[in-house]
């Protein structure tokens, strides 16, 4: 009876002690690229999860796991990045066949937005969140924003055979083309079907049941729910904040999983044969992807915790057991916001810190966000354009929108992002308007106010630049994107409204 105990107590040990990689290992699919800027994916992994560049100098630092096979050093992330901004510029791999990720090159789909026409980087802060209690980061991935490797090793190609999961947040996706990890193409082109097979996470394939978002395999050109391009109604939406996706394939034979990462276990969603037309024997060609599809389409937008691509098939079983390690890493969603509070339903104006410019507020002209020097003597039209109510964000409850004051403006006007800019535009109750005017308000960059990032492009922030106002990026390739100033054109200290 003692001895049995024992064992028990050491096979639990065991199994807490051991990561997905550890878990696919012993199930003989062992990971050939291991991803994650939130944990180690094998136990005794110790080196770097990750690494980051601020914006103030332009210097880089890798953030380790706490102690081997743990959860993510946040807070050295955090003190690194005090007051500036920082970005993701590689997500290594923990597999020790150099299989890192670094931002995606230009495609023929897209060429990204970056100065060298790559795609953009991540904020290193945009998806905190807590693991058994640590905080972490994820990866939140906006429009014209993804990482990929195209040289890399021990990736299946041809009809080879591999499986995957990642862990994506059920609340952030969209339905264009394409948020994905996994196999892709070298040339970062499209040669045909059948030259991909990676995780499609959203709502722009056929889908399935309920509202979605759905896991699909990218296949190329095709987003597939199953076997076929339509809907498959045994596909459920994965719409918990914590969603776990998993795809295999084989010569013949391919299957998609999925569940909630914080609880319970994994559904088959498809598990048969490979689609007809070009797809069957696949032509894979072994780069990696995350958050844009083969041919760099780069529109889709997604969050990525933690992902993995392994040799061979792996078992259900073996990915139970994985589901059920990333549930017992217990991911929680915790403040995205800090700084001052900001008190939903106040009535503001907001004033620059910029040494030339604190005789200057945030207004609009024509429905143009800019800044205006406003006093109590303006006149009535001026004082409303500078005026702002606070409500909660459209898009996140945790952070804010700011409804017009300005008569002239339909009631349900907010500032919203728009390519670049800040407009005031009429609500149009579209999930895009919604995630447009959410701007999530954080300790300010120059110690006065606040600084007020974009819910849906984290990296991106309130900005006055030559008195127009825009959401700008730390060292983008606009001018308003300009480093000098930065943090001081990006603080706004808040007063009672004017109007
Ligand atoms: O299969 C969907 C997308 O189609 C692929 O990701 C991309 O390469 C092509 O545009």
């Amino acid at each position: 009876m003692f001895r049995s105990l024992l064992s028990l107590c050491l096979v639990a040990a065991t199994l807490v002690a051991a990561g997905p990689c550890d878990l696919y290992a012993s199930g003989g699919t062992p990971c050939v690229a291991a991803h994650s800027t939130t944990r180690a994916l094998f136990s005794a992994y110790s080196k770097s999860l990750y690494q980051i560049k601020r914006g103030s100098d332009g210097k880089t630092a890798n953030i380790a796991p706490l102690s081997a096979g743990g959860v993510a050093n946040a807070a050295a992330q955090d003190s690194f990045c005090a007051s500036t901004t920082c970005l993701i510029t590689t997500i290594y791999d923990q597999s020790g066949r150099g299989n890192h990720l670094t931002k995606a090159p230009p495609g023929t789909a897209n060429s990204g937005t970056d100065p060298d026409g790559f795609d953009n980087l991540a904020a290193a802060d945009g998806a905190p969140v807590t693991l058994n209690g640590h905080k972490a980061y994820g990866v939140f991935i906006p429009p014209g924003t993804g990482y990929r490797n195209d040289a890399t090793n021990g990736i299946a190609t041809g009809d080879g055979t591999e499986g995957m999961y990642a862990v994506f947040d059920g609340g952030h996706f969209n339905n264009k083309c394409c948020f994905d990890y996994g196999n892709a193409e070298v040339k970062n082109n499209d040669p045909g079907n059948g030259h991909m097979e990676a995780i499609y996470f959203g709502t722009g394939g056929p889908g399935g049941a309920g509202t979605g978002p759905w896991v699909g395999a990218d296949l190329e050109n095709g987003l597939f729910p199953g076997n076929t391009r339509s809907k498959n109604n045994n596909s459920a939406s994965l719409s918990s904040r914590f969603a776990t996706a998993v795809l295999k394939g084989k010569p013949g034979a391919w299957a998609l999983r999925g569940g909630n990462s914080a609880s319970g276990g994994l559904k088959t969603f498809f598990s048969g044969a490979r689609p007809a037309g070009g797809y069957n024997p696949m032509k894979l060609e072994g780069a990696i992807v995350l958050g844009v599809g083969g041919d760099n389409s780069n529109r889709g937008q997604g969050t990525f915790y933690e992902g993995v691509m392994t040799a061979g098939f792996p078992s259900d079983a073996t990915e139970n057991a994985v589901q059920a390690n990333i549930v017992a890493a217990k991911y929680a969603t915790t403040a995205i916001v800090s700084g001052p509070v900001v008190n939903v339903g106040s009535h503001i104006s907001l004033r620059a810190t910029t040494a030339c410019c604190t005789n200057r507020f945030i207004s609009h002209t024509a429905g143009t966000v800019n800044t205006q020097v406003v006093t109590s003597s303006s006149s009535a039209a001026l004082r409303q354009a500078a005026s702002w109510t606070v409500v909660k964000g459209l898009a996140n409850g945790q952070c804010i929108s700011l409804q017009s004051r300005d008569p002239s403006f339909a009631a349900n006007s907010f500032i919203r992002f728009s390519s670049g800019k800040l407009l005031v535009n009429a609500n149009d109750g579209s999930k895009q308007f919604k995630e447009d005017a959410t701007f999530c308000p954080r300790i300010p960059l120059n110690g006065k106010g606040h600084s007020y990032r974009s819910w849906n492009h984290p990296a991106r922030y309130f900005r006055h630049f030559n008195a127009v106002m825009y959401a700008a990026s730390n060292g983008g390739r606009n001018d308003f994107d300009a480093t000098k100033l930065f943090n001081d054109d990006a603080s706004f200290t808040i007063s009672n409204a004017f109007a």
